[in-house]
């Protein structure tokens, strides 16, 4: 067995029409998501809302593995979720499945 992931499989969207470094927000369920994918062509998805003041993280600059609110700038890694210092708190994270060209992420 591969490794478990929660929650329902949902496409949100197709690699070629994400740009590296240029995040993008879908709505999956009740669930605003962040997608962004690396140079790499792996994707990485958060909730798209800072937990600063509900910032949309999707219109983030983005460096490496950490996006910047656009509000106010608190830097969030995007492989956890987690605030980092000086700031603190953590979004949610979704895992993430390519197939192909399709992007899914599991949402609970
Ligand atoms: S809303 Fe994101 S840093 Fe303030």
């Amino acid at each position: 067995m591969n490794q478990t992931k929660n929650g329902n499989k949902v496409q949100v969207a197709v690699l070629s029409e994400l740009t590296p470094g240029v995040g993008k927000r879908v709505k999956v369920a009740d669930e605003e998501v962040a997608l962004f994918k690396k140079g790499d062509d792996t994707v990485l998805a958060i909730q798209n809302s800072c937990p600063h003041k509900g910032g949309p993280l999707s219109e983030g600059i983005v460096s490496g593995d950490h996006v910047f609110c656009p509000l106010h700038d608190w830097k969030i890694n995007m492989k956890d979720g987690q605030v980092q210092a000086p700031d603190h708190g953590c979004v949610k994270r979704f895992d993430v499945e390519i197939e192909g060209e399709a992007v899914f992420i599991y949402v609970a």
